[in-house]
């Protein structure tokens, strides 16, 4: 079995409705307590064993890029006043580690995943979206990685939501059950909740084999208009072994407004140096 290798970050997205704070700077690069959010989802594959970072963006995302770049002119500046460089630590990459490719329109998770396949190449890979932030000891990825070891083909995350939410999401039709995994029977992508096939819906998280790519380069559109990788998916089920997993993490939709600001509390209320001033101001104001 082909280790885990390479990570896809499709990270093109325009980010609507996070408006205005994503009108010029990329939803990605916005903060939970001390870091972008992507770099969340970086140190995230790094603990899982990726070894190649793909970042898929667009036009106005090359921030992302530069984030992982040395800065040059601000470390040697902390160097000479004697700073510590090691809050710079997670944002440095090795050389060749970060590869970045343009998806020029917005056609869907589908199009973006399908633009990174010549970088991946005959290997497996897992996909990231960095909107979904999981938190959890090892990394949801690094969990999936554990799995894949026993189970092998194609793994998605997964999470029971309300039925009324079913809209939201990939949801999958469950097969037999092995622990935290579920074999994956079929999958559709935001049904309306009277036609979900059940309640269990797949987060950002994906580990996937090779052969999506070609499945994905004919892939019609489905909801929304756009090439859906949920669709692109589903015909891997009968040729491959599918799984859903249901990870030990907690994850924040870092996608939307709310969903952005529980966040940064609840990874906020987790760090000892800025907890005991949330808490204070929680007790007196909440
Ligand atoms: C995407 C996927 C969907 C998945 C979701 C998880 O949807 O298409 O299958 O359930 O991410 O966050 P999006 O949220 O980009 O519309």
């Amino acid at each position: 079995m082909k280790k885990i290798r390479k990570a896809i970050f499709p990270v093109a997205g325009l980010g609507t409705r996070l408006l205005p704070a994503t009108k010029t700077m990329p939803k990605e690069m916005l903060t939970i307590v001390d870091r972008p959010l992507i770099q969340y989802a970086v140190d995230e594959a790094r603990e899982a064993g990726v070894e190649q970072l793909i970042f898929v963006t667009g036009r106005g995302k090359a921030s992302l890029v530069d984030y992982f770049d040395m800065a040059y002119e601000l470390e040697r500046t902390m160097d000479d006043k004697g700073k510590p460089l090691s809050p710079l630590s997670g944002s440095r990459t090795r050389y060749g580690e970060l590869v970045s490719v343009r998806q020029q329109q917005p056609l869907g998770l589908g199009h973006a995943v399908w633009c990174a396949r010549a970088v991946t190449g005959d290997e497996p890979f897992a996909v990231l979206l960095p909107d979904d932030l999981m938190v959890g000891k090892p990394g949801a990825l690094k969990q999936m990685v554990d799995a894949y070891a026993e189970l092998g083909g194609n793994i998605v995350c997964a999470m029971e939501v309300d039925q009324e939410d079913t809209a939201s999401y990939g949801v999958v039709d469950p097969g037999e059950k092995k622990g935290n995994a579920t074999e994956v029977k079929g999958m559709v992508e935001k049904p309306d909740p009277a036609d979900a096939p059940s309640t269990l819906a797949i987060v950002g998280r994906y580990i996937l084999q090779p052969e999506l790519m070609a499945l994905l380069e004919n892939q019609d559109s489905g909801a929304g208009g756009e090439i859906q990788l949920t669709d692109a998916m589903a015909k891997l089920i009968g040729q491959q072994p599918f799984h859903a997993l249901k990870v030990d993490a907690v994850r924040h939709d870092c996608g939307n407004k709310a969903g952005f600001a529980l966040a940064n509390l609840a990874l906020g209320m987790a760090d000892a140096e800025i907890a005991p001033t949330l808490k204070d101001w929680l007790a007196k104001n909440a």
